[in-house]
């Protein structure tokens, strides 16, 4: 992972970036935290793609009639968090039809052996053994196909997503020896500092858009609902000795505190643990009051823009077709390397 402070431009010297969201789900505090905060840093200075990875999400045969309204919230949430659809192209990637040109091209240098050996295939083969469909096996290529389209160098996700990196680098440089060099080398990017795993509030794992709705916080959770999760949120009777070492959950509070509450507030609930004196109850309502101010305006915001639909529908438009302008230009070079340029 790259974590240096401003994109310093890769071998090719470009610092185009590029990244999709699955439109599945609510968003949540992790999202904002792992994603949506890099995208608003780096859509200031850099020619960005943002993407609504709605093609992936037809792999898992969702009900099709649920896809405008996830599309519309996936969209809606982003803007509301400080996504700029001036600065970047946030657009939907069934409307930028040279994808599925590329993807195309893109599997012929796919081998069977190593997209059966991706393990987010594997887990999805374990869950679903009665669908396992080529759009399933290929996903990484579909996703190749995304970020290579734009000839993009950095690639804003998480760590979840480093194979799918790799294996886009792999297919990249194959096409590049095979034909002729056309892409650069994309890699995962975040900015260091803000990298952040939000934790539950169960202590077991991360926030999650569909495990356990009650130990996430999600962007669209009323007040009254982010007041009951942090009060449900697992601590103990505090600590008895001064100066003890913090559970894992306590440490989960703390992080959260520190995402949210002011540097003060985080710092006297650090002194007071120290002093074996902390009032976990006390110390939750305060968390739970710093997390409303930080998640309603945004909840607010999204509700607004979401019942917005001309303005959604102008968002898209203008976003693909900034997206087909950038597309147009690679598939151009794409078919010229591959000797598909008959006349
Ligand atoms: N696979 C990604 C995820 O599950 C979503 C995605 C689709 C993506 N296309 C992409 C991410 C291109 C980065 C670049 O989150």
């Amino acid at each position: 992972m790259k974590d240096s402070q401003e994109l310093s431009g890769n071998v090719t010297g470009n610092k185009i970036v590029m990244s999709g969201i699955r439109p599945t789900g609510f968003l949540h505090l992790g999202n904002y935290f792992g994603a949506i905060r890099n995208y608003i840093r780096m859509q200031e200075s850099n020619e960005c793609y943002f993407m609504v990875a709605d093609l992936h999400s037809l792999t898992t045969h969702p009900d099709t009639k649920s896809l405008k309204s996830n599309v519309h919230r996936v969209l809606a949430e982003n803007i509301a968090c400080g996504l700029d659809p001036d600065k970047a192209a946030f657009f939907c990637q069934s409307q930028v039809y040279e994808t599925a040109e590329l993807y195309l091209y893109l599997n012929m240098l796919a081998y069977k052996g190593e997209l059966e050996k991706t393990v987010t295939f594997k887990d999805k083969v374990r869950q679903h053994p009665e669908n396992v469909n080529a759009g399933l096996l290929t996903y990484p290529v579909l996703q190749a196909a995304d970020i290579l389209l734009h000839r993009a160098s950095f690639v804003p996700v998480g760590k979840d997503q480093e194979q799918h990196l790799e294996m886009a680098r792999n297919f990249a440089n194959r096409f590049n020896h095979r034909y002729g060099d056309v892409f650069p080398e994309p890699q995962a990017f975040n900015f260091n500092e803000t990298l952040v795993k939000v934790p539950s509030l169960d202590g077991t794992g991360k926030m999650s858009k569909s495990e356990n709705a009650m130990a996430t916080l999600y962007l669209a959770d009323d007040d009254d609902m982010i007041r009951k999760k942090l009060m449900k949120a697992k601590t103990d009777s505090g600590p008895t000795e001064k100066n003890s070492v913090k559970p894992d959950y306590i440490e989960n509070i703390f992080l959260l505190m520190g995402l949210v509450s002011a540097p003060d507030t985080v710092a006297s609930y650090e002194a007071d643990f120290n002093n074996a004196s902390i009032r976990y109850g006390d110390l939750k309502k305060q968390l739970a009051e710093d997390m409303i101010r930080f998640i309603s305006p945004i909840r607010q915001k999204a509700a607004d823009i979401l019942s917005n639909e001309k303005y959604l529908a102008e968002v898209m438009e203008k976003g693909a077709q900034k997206a087909r302008v950038s597309a147009q230009k690679t598939m151009k070079l794409v078919r010229e390397v591959m000797g598909l340029n008959y006349y």
